[in-house]
């Protein structure tokens, strides 16, 4: 058994961490516009929704890190949570940045003919529902464009889910450690890349999942010596913080 034929592999190799890693406050839309003002034409960011199904970008659980808002994000309206101030956590100059919804950045996405790598972070307990209406939504978003979002999860269950709600859209599996079954675990979610913690990639698990047909991804690399190891790997996508470290090249 192989992966989905990779074959006509779009991507570019250099993934924006965030919209631009750790410059602008992460997953909002100034962060993708600074991060394009950095010459990056691909972007990582993380997907949940709210009470009321509204898929929208947050990387926590809760909202209190990255907002002035508090408690469980999946808890809220999307009304309630586009109230809030993303921005000012980060610095003075992005107060008042809101939290994007995912149909804002796929406009912006859309128009500027950029990729987008869509990690689906559910709420804990929500992952079958998360990944179904994330896919579900990515496909109308994206409907009749000729470069479809990358479909990431750490949660099998989330990417399963969007397998059977939008079974077009390209998946990739999350990996932290090499689990047991991983590999046919991705296989078996119809999934063409393996995006992994960057320390997991050597030699030898290059080969496995190369043999396998998957495209081989990392995160989150923001040093010279790792992108240099990952290169020599022969590895085809490295996800940074550092947007402002490593030009992403044509
Ligand atoms: O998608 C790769 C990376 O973003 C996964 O880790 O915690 O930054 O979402 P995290
Ligand atoms: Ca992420």
């Amino acid at each position: 058994m192989s992966a989905t034929s990779t074959s006509d592999w779009p991507y570019p190799r250099w993934v924006a961490h965030r919209g631009a890693g750790k410059l602008a406050p992460e997953n909002t839309l100034a962060a993708f516009k600074l991060g394009a003002q950095h010459g990056y034409r691909m972007f990582e960011c993380d997907v949940k929704l709210s009470r009321d199904d509204v898929p929208f970008l947050l990387h926590d659980d809760a909202l209190d890190r990255t907002t002035n808002g508090d408690g469980l994000a999946g808890d809220k309206t999307w009304q309630d949570l586009q109230q809030l101030d993303a921005g000012s956590w980060h610095s003075t100059p992005y107060a008042r940045e809101p939290i994007p919804s995912l149909e804002a950045i796929a406009a912006y996405c859309i128009a500027n003919g950029f990729d987008v790598n869509i990690e689906i972070k559910p709420t804990p307990g929500a992952d079958a529902h998360t990944g179904a209406v994330v896919a579900r939504h990515a496909a109308r978003l994206w409907h009749n464009k000729p470069r479809k979002p990358l479909l990431t999860s750490f949660k099998p269950d989330a990417l399963q889910a969007a397998l059977a709600a939008a079974p077009d859209l390209p998946r990739g599996l999350l990996l932290h450690e090499l689990w047991t079954g991983w590999l046919e675990t991705a296989l078996m979610l119809g999934c063409v890349a393996a995006v992994c913690n960057h320390k997991l990639w050597d030699t030898r698990s290059v080969a496995l999942a190369k043999s396998a047909g998957f495209k081989l991804l990392s995160y989150t690399v923001n040093d010279e010596a790792d992108v240099q190891r990952l290169l020599d790997l022969d590895t085809d996508g490295i996800i940074t913080d550092r947007v402002d470290r490593f030009k992403p090249g044509p």
